[in-house]
């Protein structure tokens, strides 16, 4: 390539700006929801372990490959890839690649901006002060009840897209870029708030032993393909999105550096969350294993029974609101750029587009728990499952794992070295060698073991 192609679409102002805008993307229901409650129920220690060994060795290389091939394609997702495609005289079908990738992010945000929804809602109710002393089956019927109403899901749900919509309307610089930077710094405080609160008020010592002290013989075949499919979903990969954010990614910035500092910063957030979340756990004698109700049910009892109980409460749901909404923003850009270079289109047009086909298919997961919880979809484990579950089981365990291994062969065999280590300025250094190993063997090899897993469980036929 001559010159170095620029991004139509704006750039980050600086180093930090990007930094920000990724750990928005990376920092999200997955750090704050998911993470503690699969540790609980891969045992703890050790499982964390092997996910901190995930992240390192695998997650940070592959997404050092979403950003270069953002940052040297410079377009949308898939025509990144096309162009890298060209420049190395490979086949152009790799485009489907960067393709999947925007599918899986809008399929993401289908259902992320439910349960966003929820943690919305969950401000006003905390904040109501409706779990003050409230028994373990009030807490439980107020979530249910939340679900069982279409209204309620669908309105709340309606409002999180409109302000994404919003957000990403003004634009890399004006909306991604001011709205992270005001978010981001707002959920650290909270976050080591709700640090402070629960070193002095839970068992906290309990909750450090149990992310912290590793018991190997509780560790799985099964529980290190959980972590690494964690790995995955936490740093974003495999959905298009670190692509985008890298092609508005200065020239002069080391990419190297960046990822190591978005991984390290998104797990240190994932840390601390079961940090705040287990020793108020075990402080109020409840269970650490109770999967997706973990924040929404067992957390909110512990709030009711607690000093100053509503205030933490509510400051709890309005950081995990924050985190949600800066991964919907960064979750929301890969289709609307995608939208906007196909038809040749303005943003606002693309957004209004997109927006609507996401409603639509957002409904879906809106009714999965009220309207259409009996109509399922797909079998998975031999369980038949709703809208919800379907959608989120082939976009996570599917498309993401595959948009992976896509980008380990694109980055490791197709890109021609000089490419890749021309983007990563690390030519002679032992570092470039082992990240395109990585990226040419390990990351294949592994990620191929996790999806062979995924799918040794599923039944595609309809249910
Ligand atoms: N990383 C997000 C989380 O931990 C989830 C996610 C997956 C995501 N892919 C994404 C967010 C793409 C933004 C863009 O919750």
């Amino acid at each position: 390539m001559s010159e170095p192609r620029e991004s139509q679409h704006g750039q980050w102002s600086g180093r930090w700006a990007f930094v920000l805008a990724a750990t928005g993307s990376a920092v999200g229901l997955g750090n704050i929801w998911k993470f503690p409650y699969i540790t609980g129920e891969n045992g703890g220690g050790a499982f964390v372990l092997v996910y901190l060994a995930c992240i390192l060795v695998i997650g940070i290389p592959v997404f050092m490959g979403e950003i270069i091939i953002g940052r040297r394609g410079r377009q949308s997702p898939d025509l990144s890839v096309r162009s890298l495609a060209e420049e190395a005289n490979a086949p152009t079908i790799w485009q489907l690649g960067g393709l999947m990738g925007i599918l899986a992010a809008f399929l993401i945000l289908s259902f992320y901006i439910v349960v966003a929804g929820w943690a919305v809602s969950y401000i006003f109710t905390t904040a109501s002060g409706t779990f003050k002393g409230a028994t373990p089956d009030v807490v439980g019927s107020t979530f249910d009840g939340l679900l069982a109403d279409p209204k309620r899901v669908l309105t709340w749900s309606t409002l999180v897209l409109v302000f994404t919509m919003f957000t990403v309307s003004r634009g890399v610089k004006r909306g991604l870029e001011r709205t992270v930077s005001l978010l981001m710094p707002g959920l650290f405080v909270i976050l080591v708030l709700l640090m402070g609160y629960a070193m002095t008020n839970g068992a906290f010592m309990e909750g450090v032993k149990f992310l912290f002290k590793p018991d190997f013989s509780q560790i799985t075949g099964n529980g290190v393909l959980v972590a690494l499919g964690h790995a995955f979903f936490t740093l974003s990969l495999g959905s298009g999105a670190m692509i985008a954010y890298g092609s508005y990614l200065g020239k002069e910035i080391s990419i190297t550096k960046t990822c190591i500092i978005v991984g390290a910063a998104d797990t240190v957030v994932a840390l601390m969350a079961g940090l705040v979340i287990f020793p108020i756990v075990f402080g109020n004698g409840l269970e650490p294993g109770a999967g997706p109700g973990l924040i929404f049910v067992t957390l909110p009892i512990a709030f009711g029974h607690m000093p100053l109980g509503t205030i933490i409460g509510t400051l709890f749901f309005v950081m995990l609101t924050f985190a949600a909404f800066s991964s919907a923003i960064a979750l929301f850009e890969p289709p609307v750029v995608w939208m906007m270079e196909k038809f040749k289109t303005t943003r606002n047009n693309a957004i209004l587009m997109m927006g609507a086909y996401l409603w639509i298919v957002s409904l879906g997961s809106a009714l999965s728990s009220n309207l259409m919880s009996e109509t399922h979809f797909l079998t998975i484990g031999g369980e038949p499952k709703n809208f919800f579950d379907s959608v989120d089981h082939i976009a996570s365990n599917i498309m993401m794992p595959l948009g992976g291994l896509f980008v380990a062969l694109f980055c490791g065999w197709v890109m021609t070295t000089k490419a890749t280590s021309d983007e990563l300025a690390l030519e002679e250094s032992p570092v470039f060698a082992y990240w395109q190993f990585i990226l040419r063997y390990v990351a294949p090899i592994l990620i191929t073991l996790v999806f062979l897993n995924v799918i040794g469980i599923i039944d595609l036929s309809p249910a």
